[in-house]
């Protein structure tokens, strides 16, 4: 297991949102806040951001904050919610997974398997994400009862119980499953209970991704605090 804030190579250098072509975003400070002081002796803010003006993915009440100050924001916002998502095949959705994760301030999204993933689909938002690395099933499931975190696998096979119906457990971890395979039995074996998403069409099962934000929301309807939403 091994911690990452989303600093390895592919992330440190700038992504889609981060910084894009003036499109969103504010300008530099004396712009945005003519004959307002900038706040340049708060260490909190990015000296560059200020001049220069701050067009990232970030929600305004970020504007101009380095990352540092941003992620220890958040951390004072995070939910008792964790995210596992097996990655033995290289599943492409975890992007996905990391960027929706954000945006519900989970605590940490857990990759097991492959240390690899692909990023593109995060947008960037993995800098403001804990992300744990995990190489097996059964060391996620230890690192969760160490936590006091109750395991809940999300899948769609035979035993599982309605998502739509379950209260889930407030310090919970969701352990999804790759496309292909699914959820593994050895992530089914140790959960509490297996919870599918209802389905009324024709297809097997839905994308991972799509499958983590419906139970990710599942249990922010269930656990959050809606005054604290931006
Ligand atoms: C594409 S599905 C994989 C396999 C699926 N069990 C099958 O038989 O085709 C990938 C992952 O998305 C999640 N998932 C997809 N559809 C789901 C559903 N209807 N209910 C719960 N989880 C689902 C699960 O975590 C699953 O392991």
């Amino acid at each position: 297991m091994s911690a990452n804030m989303g600093e390895s190579e592919a992330s440190a250098t700038p992504g889609p949102t981060e910084w894009g072509q003036g499109q969103h975003g504010v300008g530099p400070w004396e712009v945005e806040h003519p004959g307002e002081p900038a706040p340049v002796d708060d260490p909190r803010y990015d000296p560059e951001l200020l001049a220069m003006g701050d067009r990232r993915n970030v929600v305004d009440a970020y504007r101009y904050l380095r990352r540092e100050a941003i992620v220890a924001d958040i951390d004072t916002r995070r939910h008792a919610l964790h995210i596992a998502i097996e990655n033995f095949e290289n599943d492409a959705n975890i992007g996905t997974v990391v960027r929706t994760a954000n945006a519900f301030a989970v605590d940490t999204v857990h990759i097991v398997g492959r240390r690899r993933w692909n990023r593109r689909g995060a947008m960037v938002t993995d800098r403001y994400q804990h992300l744990l690395h995990h190489d097996t099933t059964d060391s996620v499931v230890a690192w969760a009862a160490e936590h006091g975190l109750t395991v809940v696998a999300i899948d769609n096979t035979p035993g599982s119980v309605p998502l739509e119906t379950v209260e889930l457990p407030k310090r919970c971890l969701l352990l999804f499953g790759q496309e292909g395979p699914g959820v593994t039995a050895a992530a089914q074996a140790a959960a509490v209970m297996t919870c599918s998403i209802a389905q009324f069409g024709s297809t097997r099962s839905i994308n991972a991704g799509v499958a983590a934000g419906i139970a990710m929301h599942a249990w922010i309807r269930q656990h959050a605090d809606l005054s604290l939403a931006w």
